[in-house]
């Protein structure tokens, strides 16, 4: 997916390999996404995460700069990892306070025609029942340009809040996975097999509205979810939205490979990265996919201005408001391991974790080139911009060869963009990066009409068929059949 071939004319040689850079932006409702104490930075808006205008603004400047969306993160819990306490994590803003990505989507659909909405939400901690009737209504308001980040929830906080007496076990990593799949397959057969396309009539004249025939009762018996009637809402443009996915690690991949049309991936340089695509694909051909299946997009963080000069300068004054405290309690909560009780100048390693297992394996071997293992004060200056992914410095043209190399590298579509200061580190990356890389050839110059996963793909509105949505959709329509 990573290179388009360009179709030859007569005169022309054969298939000049060509690479097609994808953007998506990454943020979340809250003043401390992936770059603890830059809040305070006079250029930073993210204070604004509860008005309404911040997100219209900000949907109208990526659909501008033609980025495919914007995926915002969530977590219903606080990193209480770091020094057994929620107090670092409120004092420092680090994603707390946090408020509900989905009532964002609605805002942004209603000032853009094309950008695409990835929404995050966590399989452990709502009934999918009414999580499918939201989503259905939000792929309906958007006109099909809903994705979903399936996330399983890494923070204990989050799962100690919200589970029932006797759920706690599901909180081991692997089994939080098994969970998941249960629960897409109940969301699936709901989006996918209960109305039939034709089923809402709304004919005046015999007063039918929908043809009860062509609804169909799911009859889910699971391990944890018991679900016999049929989904409330009509169908939307994707039925499934786009189903994203960002775990990594061996249990995390072979979730991906069934069930992602989208992959989120984070490591710090592209070689580690390259490995995770490689996992991926063969995962894929595992499950009966492939890696055109998939649109592979890695975190990453661009600082940018009209001269390299000026893009370190501008990297400099933004370093000197990281909080080192405010990084170490997010690295906390993604590597499930407690930092304070670490010297700074410690390595990290011998981490076991029940977290995201990729960051952990990511981070505890080599740091770089020289083969050293990382200390606890670089992972922190690490995270201190853009999380768990590297940061690129440089002019439109230096930041492009450099995106250039992580696509070479690593085989991925794109990158997800996170930010230093928002708005500002989105306008640059439009207004610098954008431009170098449309007159290289390697990013769209026009918008692709569409629902999202049209736009993705350049086929249909509806999962593929070797997607287990389909068959989901398969198996009760060939079985069951509809109640006509
Ligand atoms: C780039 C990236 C973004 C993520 N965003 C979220 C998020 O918003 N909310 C969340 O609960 N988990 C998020 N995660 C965590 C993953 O969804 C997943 O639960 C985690 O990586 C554990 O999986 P693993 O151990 O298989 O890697 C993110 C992970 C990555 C790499």
């Amino acid at each position: 997916m990573s290179t388009l071939k360009n179709s030859p004319g007569p005169d022309e040689p054969a298939e000049t390999p060509r690479r097609r850079i994808r953007f998506n932006a990454f943020d979340m409702s809250c003043v401390v996404h992936q770059s603890p104490g830059l809040w305070r930075h006079p250029d930073d808006q993210s204070h604004r995460y509860n008005d309404l205008g911040y997100w219209t603004d900000l949907a109208r400047t990526l659909e501008d700069g033609l980025f495919d969306g914007i995926f915002l993160a969530d977590v219903l819990g606080v990193y209480d990892l770091y020094g057994a306490s929620p107090d670092a994590a409120v004092r420092s803003g680090a994603q707390i306070p946090v408020a509900d990505p989905l009532p964002l989507v609605s805002a942004m659909a209603t000032v853009t025609e094309h950008l695409g909405f990835g929404l995050t939400t966590g399989t452990a901690f709502e009934h999918p029942v009414p999580f499918a009737r939201r989503v259905t209504t939000l792929d309906h308001l958007t006109g099909g340009r809903l994705g979903w980040n399936v996330v399983t929830g890494y923070l204990p906080s989050a799962a100690e809040n919200t589970q029932s007496r006797g759920q706690l076990d599901t909180f081991d990593h692997d089994a939080r996975y098994d969970h998941a799949d249960e629960y897409l397959e109940v969301l699936y057969k709901l989006w996918e097999a209960s109305w039939e396309d034709d089923a809402v009539r709304a004919d005046v004249d015999s007063g039918v509205y929908a043809d009860p025939g062509k609804v169909r009762p799911i009859g889910h018996r699971g391990d944890r979810y018991t679900v016999p009637g049929i989904h409330v809402s009509a169908p939307s443009p994707q039925r499934t939205p786009v189903i994203f996915q960002a775990g990594a690690s061996e249990r995390g991949s072979t979730f991906a490979a069934a069930h992602a049309e989208s992959v989120f991936v984070a490591a710090p340089t592209p070689q580690k990265l390259a490995g995770v695509v490689e996992t991926l694909t063969r995962k894929l051909h595992d499950a009966g996919r492939t890696r055109d299946d998939v649109v592979i997009y890695a975190l990453l963080t661009v600082i940018t201005d009209s001269t390299d000069d000026r893009a370190r300068a501008k990297a400099e004054d933004y370093r000197s408001y990281i909080d080192l405290e405010g990084s170490l309690t997010l690295m906390s909560g993604w590597m499930g391991v407690d930092f304070s009780g670490f010297d700074l100048d410690d390595p990290v390693t011998g981490i076991r974790s029940n977290a995201i297992q990729s960051a952990v394996a990511a981070f505890q071997t080599a740091a770089g080139e020289d083969g050293a293992a990382w200390t606890v004060r670089e992972l922190a200056e690490f995270g201190g911009i853009g999380g768990l992914g590297p940061v690129l410095v440089g002019s439109g043209d230096s930041v492009a060869d450099q995106l250039e190399h992580w696509v070479d590298v690593t085989g991925i579509d794109g990158f997800n963009l996170a930010y230093a200061v928002t708005p500002g580190t989105f306008r640059d990356v439009i207004d610098h990066v954008v431009p170098v890389l449309q007159a290289r050839g390697e990013y769209p110059t026009d918008h692709t009409a569409g629902t999202l996963r049209h736009r993705l793909f350049g086929r249909g509105d509806r999962v593929s068929d070797n997607h287990p949505a389909h068959t989901a959709r398969a198996r009760l329509t060939d079985t069951e059949g509809a109640r006509t």
